[in-house]
Parts: structure tokens; C-alpha cells; sequence
């Protein structure tokens, strides 16, 4: 009788919080908190009254509105995950004194996905800098609460665990090597797929320079050189080379690129560096920046244009201010004579000639000999000959 008022009273305070909203609802959470799944995952759904004590109530979950539990004690409820068991989940509390007395939580969305999801490895860095490190970040997608397992394996050896169960999703790598990682979660422990791989490769102490072969850095149009890619202190091991450039040709894989008739479309830069195996190599060169230039025409002068008797004029051909050159000379004695070679032998830039003429020369450098356009002619004229023979 007594028991029976108290319990009616206890109900009416208890109505009376209800519905004056002064109840707390009922909570429903999710070990892992997380709304996005995966098959194959297990949750724990917990269901917290959070007014009395605990075992004053029975809990049932709902799925979709469905009973998925009846009333029981339990407050908690495991669940192995498929894709079908996507959508609401709810948990009613009912007293167990008060039989009419019931609360409802929330409702937890669930999204699960089918397929079982692959860890993404990523790097700050694509090389190890010489006495640096390389930060690894792995994350799965859309998701979260995982921690991350890591991987490394050697050349010739077996994979390593090198971290495993790891809150931090990095890792800071300063050694060579092939990585990967995956994501971990719940209890049984879920596995994400693991990543791809992640080559990371050292980056060695030694130099790499981009060099022109030919002593000049002006090159011609339809000129032969050569490009070399050069490695200090590496004379004692076999490199594999590695070009990059901004032009639209594509290096060979040699130290050198031979270039038999220079044009416009290797002018660029261009960067190299030397590969000792699959994990070691050094840093890229320095750009070096080829211009290809339309093939010059040297400028001719005459210290005089007329010789006097028993007199001479001295002329002299530039093709500028670089002193590779070698200057080829030429004449006819007229317009309608035959060229005569008069300088080549000994090529110099000054010739001093006694016989008037039409002279013109040309500048040759390299081996073979890369020759300019012609200078324009000019006549010089010996006094007592017949000026109309000559061109001006
Ligand atoms: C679950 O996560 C949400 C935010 O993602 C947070 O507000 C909430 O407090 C978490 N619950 C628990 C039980 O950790
Ligand atoms: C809840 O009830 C149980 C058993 O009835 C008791 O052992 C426990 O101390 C109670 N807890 C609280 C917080 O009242
Ligand atoms: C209550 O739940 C427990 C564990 O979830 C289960 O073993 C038990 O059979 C359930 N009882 C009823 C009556 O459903
Ligand atoms: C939860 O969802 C059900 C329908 O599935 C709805 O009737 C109920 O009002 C929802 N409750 C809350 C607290 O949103
Ligand atoms: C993960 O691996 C399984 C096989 O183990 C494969 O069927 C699935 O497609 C993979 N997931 C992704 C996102 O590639
Ligand atoms: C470059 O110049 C050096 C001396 O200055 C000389 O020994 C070498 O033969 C030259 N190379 C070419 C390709 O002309
Ligand atoms: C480039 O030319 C040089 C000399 O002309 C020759 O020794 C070398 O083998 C050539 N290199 C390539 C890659 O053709
Ligand atoms: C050129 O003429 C000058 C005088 O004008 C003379 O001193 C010089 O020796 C001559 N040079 C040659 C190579 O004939």
C-alpha cells in the first residue's frame, strides 16, 4: 500500500519533470565515436539514462525504428557492421519500478560503407635531404579515430613494424627505404587496407653541375656541342643520369648530350643529377641556361680603303669581343674572278694586304670548325689600277 503511493508520487514528480522539459534525456553513443563505417567494424552502442542509477532501467535499441534488442538490463549493446545496417539507431529506457515510464535518446545515424577502406601515405618531400628527414602523413578517408600502424622495408630484407597502434598519423623518416601504413580501430581491432608504397630516396653529398663542353657560353644556330652533366667526387661509381629541361628536347641518359647541330628548340634550362641505385642520388644541379642565337655575321673594317704605291692596308674582321675565334680571309681580284682562299693556315683577326681587291672573311671555333655567315665584302683599291674593275 505504502510501497504503491510512493511509487505513484515517484511516477507524478517524475511525469511532471518530463513534461516541464526538466528531465534530462537519454543519451546514445557510439564506441568508436564515429558516424562514418565501415563493414566488417564493431561498435558498441551505449545507452545512458543519465537520471538514477543505471540499474534502475532496461534498455532496448532500436534500429529504423525496428526492435533490434527487447527491454533487458544491458545498457550496452555490441554490433558486428555490414553495409545493410546503415541508418537510425535509437534506445528506449523503460523504469524498472515505474512501469510506464519511459525515455527516448537520440537518434545515431550510421553511414557504413561495403568496401573496406585503403590508408593514403603522403610526404612532404619527395628526396631526403642530406642530413634531413622526411615527414610520412597516413590518413583514411572521410573518416575518423583511427591510429596508424608503420611499415618499412630494406633492400633484400623482410617488412618491419616500425610503429604500430600510433596516435600520431606522421612519422619522421631520415632513412631510405619502402613505407607504407595503415589505420587501426574498435575492439576487435578493425584493419584498414594498407597504402601504397612510399620510395623514399637519400639525397647524397655530391654535386651534380651542368656544363657546356665548349669553352664559350654563346652558341650558334647549326654549332655542335656538347652538355655534360658532372658529378664532384663521384668519379669511383657507375651513375645513372637524370635530366630535367625547358625546352622540348629529351636528354639521354648519359653524363653527356651530344648536340650535333645546335637550333632553336634546345635553347632552355637544364638541370641534371646522378642516381648511384634506387634510393640514393644526388640533389639536381643548378639550372644551366642554353640560348641558341642566329649564326652571327663578323664585321669587316679597313685602316684604308686605297693603298698607296709600294704602301699596304691593313683589315680586320670581328665577330666579338671572344677570343675563340679564328678568322678565315678571302679575295677576288674582281667581281668576275674566281675566290681565292688567302688566310687560313694561320688564321688571325688582322691580315695586312698590298693587292686592292674585294676582300671579305668569316670566323670559324670547335672541332669540326663551326664557320659564321661571310662579312659583307669590301674593296679596297691599289693606286695606278683601274678603279671600275672593282664591285663599289
Ligand atoms: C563524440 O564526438 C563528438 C564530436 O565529434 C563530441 O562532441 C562528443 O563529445 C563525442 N562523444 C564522446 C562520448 O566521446
Ligand atoms: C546503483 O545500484 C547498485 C545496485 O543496486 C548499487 O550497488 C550502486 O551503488 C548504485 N549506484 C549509485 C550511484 O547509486
Ligand atoms: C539481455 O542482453 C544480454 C546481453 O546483451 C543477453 O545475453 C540476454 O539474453 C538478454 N536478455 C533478454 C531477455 O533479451
Ligand atoms: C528519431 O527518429 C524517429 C524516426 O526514425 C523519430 O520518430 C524520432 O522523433 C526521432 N527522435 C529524435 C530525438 O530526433
Ligand atoms: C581493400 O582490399 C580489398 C581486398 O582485401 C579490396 O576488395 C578492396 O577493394 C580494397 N579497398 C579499396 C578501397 O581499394
Ligand atoms: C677550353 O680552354 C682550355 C684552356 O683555357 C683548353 O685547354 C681547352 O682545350 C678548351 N676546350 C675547348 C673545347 O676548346
Ligand atoms: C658524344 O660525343 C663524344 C665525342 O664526340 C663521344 O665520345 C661520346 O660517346 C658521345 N656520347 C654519346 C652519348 O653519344
Ligand atoms: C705596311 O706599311 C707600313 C707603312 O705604311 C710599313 O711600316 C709596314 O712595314 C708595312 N707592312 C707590311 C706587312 O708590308
Amino acid at each position: 500500500m505504502g510501497l504503491t503511493v510512493l511509487s505513484a508520487l515517484s511516477l507524478f514528480v517524475l511525469n511532471i519533470t518530463f513534461l516541464c522539459g526538466h528531465a534530462q534525456d537519454a543519451e546514445l553513443s557510439l564506441k568508436p565515436n564515429v558516424s562514418h563505417l565501415f563493414a566488417g567494424e564493431s561498435v558498441t552502442f551505449i545507452c545512458d539514462m543519465r537520471e538514477g542509477n543505471a540499474t534502475d532501467w532496461l534498455y532496448k535499441f532500436n534500429w529504423n525504428d525496428q526492435e533490434m534488442v527487447q527491454f533487458n538490463k544491458s545498457s550496452s549493446y555490441s554490433l558486428y557492421l555490414t553495409a545493410e545496417l546503415s541508418g537510425n539507431y535509437q534506445c528506449i529506457g523503460r523504469h524498472n519500478g515505474l512501469k510506464d515510464f519511459t525515455k527516448q535518446s537520440n537518434n545515431l545515424t550510421l553511414s557504413i560503407s561495403a568496401l573496406r577502406p585503403t590508408a593514403t601515405i603522403t610526404a612532404d618531400k619527395t628526396t631526403i635531404p642530406v642530413g634531413g628527414s622526411v615527414t610520412l602523413t597516413c590518413s583514411v578517408q572521410g573518416s575518423a579515430g583511427w591510429t596508424y600502424d608503420w611499415f618499412r622495408q630494406i633492400p633484400d630484407s623482410r617488412e618491419v613494424v616500425i610503429d604500430t597502434n600510433s596516435l600520431q598519423n606522421f612519422i619522421s623518416v631520415s632513412d631510405e627505404g619502402i613505407y607504407r601504413c595503415r589505420g587501426r580501430r574498435g575492439n576487435p581491432v578493425f584493419f584498414t587496407n594498407l597504402s601504397k608504397v612510399y620510395h623514399s630516396q637519400k639525397t647524397l653529398s655530391n654535386r651534380a653541375f651542368v656544363t657546356l663542353q665548349q669553352n664559350w657560353t654563346q652558341i650558334f644556330s647549326g654549332e655542335m656541342i656538347t652538355i655534360k652533366c658532372e658529378i664532384q667526387g663521384g668519379e669511383n661509381t657507375e651513375w645513372q643520369y637524370e635530366w630535367r629541361t625547358t625546352s622540348s628536347k629529351t636528354p639521354p641518359t648519359h653524363s653527356e648530350y651530344n648536340i650535333s647541330r645546335a637550333s632553336f628548340s634546345y635553347s632552355g634550362q637544364y638541370w641534371c643529377k646522378g642516381r648511384r641505385d634506387l634510393y640514393f642520388s644526388t640533389a639536381w644541379s643548378d639550372a644551366f641556361t642554353l640560348k641558341v642565337s642566329n649564326k652571327p655575321r663578323p664585321t669587316i673594317t679597313a685602316d684604308r680603303r686605297t693603298i698607296p704605291a709600294g704602301g699596304n692596308a691593313t683589315l680586320s674582321c670581328s665577330v666579338g669581343s671572344y677570343n675563340e675565334w679564328k678568322y678565315f680571309w678571302f679575295r677576288r681580284a674582281s667581281v668576275f674572278t674566281e675566290i681565292q682562299v688567302i688566310r687560313n693556315k694561320e688564321p688571325d683577326q688582322m691580315i695586312t694586304v698590298t693587292q686592292g681587291g674585294i676582300y671579305y672573311c668569316k670566323g670559324g671555333r670547335g672541332n669540326p670548325v663551326f664557320f659564321t655567315e661571310d662579312s659583307d665584302p669590301i674593296t679596297i683599291e691599289k693606286r695606278g689600277e683601274i678603279k671600275s674593275f672593282y664591285l663599289d
